[in-house]
């Protein structure tokens, strides 16, 4: 399938291109570059790079009709893109308290102007049923606030605590209009903690600046940092630190690849689900394992593996951190049979090791 992937050249969009490839589809990225990395696309897969923000309307539209100048002469030119997967968003929660509207802007704005191209009248004549072009929305577990129930099911009651949190929220729900007035098919992916990186290390986590626990423990251990701090011990919590539910990061891309499927007229997932002939059109699903580790567990499993100590202090709770979050992704592994390849806890980070001492 002739995916637009934006966002592919950060981290989990990055894994997903890998994944698309791999499954025989043709992705195209469009990226800003303020979080992502070039190279990872143009040198490692080498497909089409287009920088931009998808804010740009007119450029989309090209890249959406095949007809941007990067596609000359590829197996995109002159074609329209047949599925979107939408990654580009901001995604430092601590950071979104700070400032909102960074995270309202591009958030929240720019999705609202992809959406715009891919329901547009003209793309939707062009297509069957008069559909627009459908699209699998990275959001979060972010969107549940601090949760009523763990394991977090899809059902649960929605209530962002953190700006960035409530703008993965107010896309879900343009989605969900859209699904309506414009024909807009669509999968929700609610991401629990991402971690890990791809086996061989080809490709991993790279933040700039880092903020994630795993890979700040890790420099920590192998002596890129000299501290790492906890935010909060005095949590309702066994050992009072946050519990997370991470999830492998090749498996999240392997699970965007399935959800695809669903956009397949006669696909065996499509006839079984049967959602979008009941006019749905749009199918939300948690991500996760189900299995909670706290800050505290997390560093002493990267101890055992680095064999190192990691330094550490506590200081102040971090604003919009809900102290437990497990996802019950029970609805995935029924629908598409997903059966993830790493679910513990150690081999994630063990990846994420690996990656992180790759070039030292
Ligand atoms: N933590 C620390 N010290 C640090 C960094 C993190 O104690 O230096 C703690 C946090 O307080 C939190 C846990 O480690 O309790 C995990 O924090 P991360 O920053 O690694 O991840 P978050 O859970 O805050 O957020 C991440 C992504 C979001 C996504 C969310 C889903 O950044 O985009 O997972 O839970 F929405």
């Amino acid at each position: 399938m002739r995916v637009l992937v934006t966002g592919g050249a950060g981290y989990i969009g990055s894994h997903t291109v890998r994944a698309l490839i791999i499954a025989g589809h043709d992705p195209i990225v469009v990226d800003n570059l303020i979080c992502g990395h070039a190279d990872v696309i143009t040198k490692i897969f080498r497909i089409p790079l287009i920088v931009s923000n998808i804010g740009n309307k007119k450029l989309l539209e090209e890249v959406i009709n095949g007809k941007h100048d990067l596609l000359k002469g590829t197996v995109h030119e002159n074609k329209i893109i047949e599925a979107v997967l939408h990654f580009a968003a901001f995604a430092y929660v601590g950071e979104s308290i700070k400032n909102p509207i960074k995270y309202y802007s591009n958030n929240v704005q720019e999705s609202i102007s992809l959406l715009e191209s891919i329901c547009s009248p003209e793309i939707r004549s062009q297509r069957v049923n008069n559909s627009s072009i459908p699209i699998v929305f990275s959001s979060s577990c972010a969107t549940y606030g601090v949760p009523s129930r763990n394991p977090i099911s899809e059902e649960n009651s929605q209530k962002p605590i953190s700006p960035y949190g409530k703008s993965k929220l107010m896309v879900e729900e343009i989605i969900k209009d859209l699904a309506k007035s414009a024909n807009l098919k669509s999968v929700i992916l609610r991401y629990f903690n991402a971690a890990g990186a791809a086996e061989d290390s080809l490709i991993g986590e790279k933040h700039i600046p880092e903020t994630h626990l795993i890979p700040l423990v890790i420099n920590t251990a192998i002596g890129l940092n000299r501290e790492l701090t906890i935010f909060g011990d005095d949590f309702n919590t066994p050992d009072g630190t946050c519990i997370r539910d991470y999830i492998h990061v090749v498996d999240l891309a392997d699970a965007h690849v399935l959800a695809l499927d669903l956009f397949v007229e006669n696909s065996k997932i499509n006839n079984k689900l049967n959602t979008f002939k009941n006019k749905e059109n749009c199918n939300i699903y948690n991500l996760g394992n189900g299995k909670g580790v706290s800050v505290l567990e997390i560093i002493k499993i990267v101890e055992i593996i680095t064999k190192k100590k990691v330094t550490y202090k506590v200081s102040e709770r971090r604003e919009g951190d809900p102290p437990l979050l497990i996802a019950s992704a029970e609805k995935f592994i029924r629908d598409f049979e997903w059966k993830p390849k790493y679910t513990n806890i150690e081999e994630m980070i063990f990846h994420a090791y690996k990656w992180a001492t790759k070039s030292i």
